[in-house]
């Protein structure tokens, strides 16, 4: 199997794809950053980080179709969906008739909210709480990461996405979730997981002092609480995908390390081979 790794800045300019999308869906992304009457969650019930809730949803609906190559007519299966960032701003992107989304996380409060405000006006969104335990998100859980079974058929999903989801993850839970993704994607479909993946040590630029979790893959940035920021060396997470049969087509440097980059995180897309050899 070969894979294809990309591990330099990739410049903004350089995000769409030959044959990509052109000014409309620059209009498109401008409109889900601007318009008032898409729903927003209370400030204070937003639990999924800092930063614009409208914005960031706007700057990843761009990064989907750009990088992941996202089509109006796709399955999406968003893992660990939180408060709907994603999901609101793919509203006006997914083709109403053809296009779907589900998506799941632990934390109830994120999942009512979405269901209630996004599914009756888009029914082909649909969100699930999963009772996955997480030290910060979600302690009392009562399924472990590394039993995570999702309730979908094989191949069920064109696009999969983990935002911000496989930073909070320990290492053999990431594992679980990669394989899950391979199950899940149809061929031709394509995985977009964000991470801080690491290779050899830091050197000192970065925004993140990441730091090595025992003798492990894992890294973190917070000792009092590791899953806050989790970092996963790039070589494992790597090995992880291709090994669930996924090609890893990717892996782009975020600015969090201390470089001009279009997204804070780094992004990894693989794909889902059209045959298996
Ligand atoms: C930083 S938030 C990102 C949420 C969302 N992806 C976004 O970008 O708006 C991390 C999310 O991961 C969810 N999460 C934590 N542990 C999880 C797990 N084991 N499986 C799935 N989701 C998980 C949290 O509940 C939270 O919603």
């Amino acid at each position: 199997m070969t894979a294809t790794v990309a591990l330099r800045p990739i410049e903004p300019s350089q995000e769409t794809a030959p044959g990509g999308p052109g000014q409309e869906f620059d209009w498109l992304l401008d409109h889900v950053r601007s318009n008032r009457f898409l729903p927003h969650p209370p400030a204070e019930s937003i639990f999924v980080g800092d930063g614009d809730y409208r914005a960031i949803g706007a700057e990843f609906l761009g990064h989907f179709v750009r990088i992941g190559r996202l089509k109006p007519t796709e399955r999406i299966f968003d893992i660990g969906c939180g408060i709907g960032r994603m999901a609101v701003p793919l509203t006006q992107y997914l083709d109403p008739e053809r296009g779907s989304y589900d998506g799941v996380d632990p934390v109830m409060d994120g999942i009512l909210w979405c269901a209630q405000t996004i599914t009756p006006v888009y029914p082909r969104f649909h969100f699930q709480r999963l009772d996955i335990a997480h030290p910060l998100y979600n302690p009392q859980g009562s399924l472990p990461g590394t039993e995570v079974q999702f309730g979908f058929p094989n191949q069920n999903f064109d696009f999969i996405t983990m935002i911000s989801v496989a930073t909070h993850l320990p290492p053999e839970e990431l594992t679980v979730y990669l394989n899950e993704a391979a199950r899940l994607l149809a061929p031709g479909g394509r995985l977009f997981l964000t991470a801080f993946a690491i290779a050899g040590q830091p050197t000192g630029q970065e925004r993140l002092k990441f730091k090595r979790w025992r003798d492990g893959p894992g890294w973190y940035a917070i000792e009092e609480a590791p899953l806050a920021a989790a970092g996963i060396e790039e070589e494992f997470l790597l090995a992880r995908a291709q090994e669930t049969g996924l090609l890893v087509e990717s892996l782009r440097p975020g600015h969090w390390r201390g470089i001009n980059a279009a997204h804070y995180q780094d992004v990894l897309i693989a794909t889902k081979p059209e045959r298996s050899s």
